[in-house]
């Protein structure tokens, strides 16, 4: 297995460029496949969920040509399977946006059920109940969804929660329904308004995304489109030092930057690039994760680990996911002051972290433990680093261009050549 090691205690400081926003390529990967013509799309992040959802378009047929390690073509006409297999639903929860990719194309699907996560459990129950209201029958066998529909016909759907996965699987299986279709308590993410634009750039009509009301008008069919996906909003979370993140788009981080800024880091916006710094000690506030605009629930626990070294008491809740805590058992060896009543982690600020081995839970939970080892004086080394290459493209080479003393190893000599080499 391998693993990160870092030497802490650094402050950061250069230029990082942001890459593709991963949340928002798996979507519009999946929606490529609903035209019979080539799609081009750009700016991919090169990162594991990204790769395993083109093998499992590869899977159903599709022609899938990398033109580089950021550029794909799509070809769906050559698709000459419908089922997407368990293995890879167990591989990546989001292989669930070729349920409506391809009810929206061919009026039929079966996806095997996603699993749980390390983040609670992830039903998928919005997605069916939109699903039904355009018409599509909907049964659950063998561990899979199995969609058909005669028909699909524009309607309205109010989503009881606001999902971004309901809200966009919903409006890819709408986009070629007969009528309209109005999404009542749609997500707002970047990367909902993303899909949409993409969408249509391949000819769809598609109204309102980043409001809560998504209006869709059905046509008969798609084309071809040439697309780079947005700079992702998440992974330009920033770390002790002065850091300038580029091409990034600043709306985007409002939320994250405002909490960054009440906790005493200074903060600059330009027109595709934010300055973060922090200058003096940090100090507490309170954090709660809420659908967009709010804070995102993806840089919850990265901003706990910002706020375990500032002066004070914080609080943050998490709204969103009900087991999005797993890292704090970690950060606890960290030497970090964290007790987590319900979905509220109750944080009093340390003066450091101290190195420790510890080991990736999730994707974001991972990230946040790179951080703590960054913050923290000697030697940190994170096991179970996959999580964290499903989401972040190049980590260990984007943080030592500004200064992080980061290696990926796979030995334990090489954890002691490491440490040989930056003591
Ligand atoms: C997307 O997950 C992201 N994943 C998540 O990022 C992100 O945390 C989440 O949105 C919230 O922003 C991808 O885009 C691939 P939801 P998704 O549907 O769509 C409940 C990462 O780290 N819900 O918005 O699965 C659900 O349980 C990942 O990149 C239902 O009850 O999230 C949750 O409590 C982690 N029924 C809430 O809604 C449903 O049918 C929000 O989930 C669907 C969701």
């Amino acid at each position: 297995m391998e693993q990160y090691v870092i030497k802490g205690g650094v402050p950061l400081s250069g230029e990082v460029e942001i890459g593709g926003a991963k949340n928002a390529a798996l979507a519009i990967l999946a929606a490529a496949i609903m035209t019979d013509e080539t799609v081009t799309i750009d700016n991919l992040p090169d990162v594991r969920d990204i790769n395993v959802l083109l093998d499992a378009i590869a899977g159903i047929g599709a022609k899938v040509e990398r033109i580089d390690s950021h550029t794909v073509k799509i070809n769906g006409s050559y698709i000459d399977c419908l089922c997407v297999d368990y293995d890879s639903m167990k591989k990546i929860r989001a292989s669930y946006y070729l349920l409506g990719a391809l009810l929206g194309k061919y009026k039929e699907a079966e996806v095997a059920l996603p699993g749980g996560c390390n983040i609670g459990s992830r039903p998928m129950d919005l997605h069916i109940k939109g699903f039904k209201a355009l018409g599509a029958n909907v049964e659950l066998r063998n561990g899979a969804v199995a969609v058909e529909a005669k028909e699909l016909v524009g309607t309205h759907i109010y989503l009881d929660k606001v999902s971004v996965g309901a809200t966009i699987n919903v409006m890819m299986a709408a986009v070629m329904a007969d009528g309209k279709t109005t999404i009542e308590n749609a997500a707002k993410e970047p990367h909902v308004v993303d899909v949409a634009n993409f969408l249509n750039s391949m000819g769809a009509n598609i109204r309102g995304a980043g409001t809560d009301v998504i209006r869709i008008v059905g046509v008969e069919s798609l084309h071809k489109t040439d697309y780079s996906v947005i700079p992702d909003q998440i992974e330009a979370a920033a770390t002790h030092g002065d850091i300038l993140v580029k091409n990034v788009i600043p709306k985007h981080l409002e939320a994250t930057s405002a909490k960054l800024l009440e906790a005493g880091c200074r903060i600059e916006e330009f027109d595709d690039a934010v300055r973060v710094s922090a200058a003096g000690p940090l100090h507490n506030t309170q954090v709660t994760t809420l659908p967009y605009p709010g804070f995102p629930t993806d840089m919850q626990p990265q901003m706990a680990v910002v706020l375990g070294i500032a002066q004070g008491t914080s609080t943050v809740t998490e709204s969103i996911f009900e087991n999005r805590f797993k890292y704090v058992d970690e950060l606890t060896r960290m030497g970090a002051d964290i007790k987590v009543e319900s979905n509220v982690a109750i944080i009093n600020g340390v003066d450091h972290y101290m190195s420790a081995r510890v080991s990736a839970p999730d994707l974001r939970a991972g990230a946040a433990l790179v951080i703590a080892g960054l913050a923290a004086e000697g030697i940190t080394v994170i096991d179970d680093i996959h999580f964290i290459e499903r989401g972040y493209e190049e980590f260990p080479e984007k943080l030592s261009q500004v200064g992080a003393k980061i290696e990926k190893v796979s030995t334990e000599k090489e954890i002691q050549k490491f440490t040989l080499k930056v003591s």
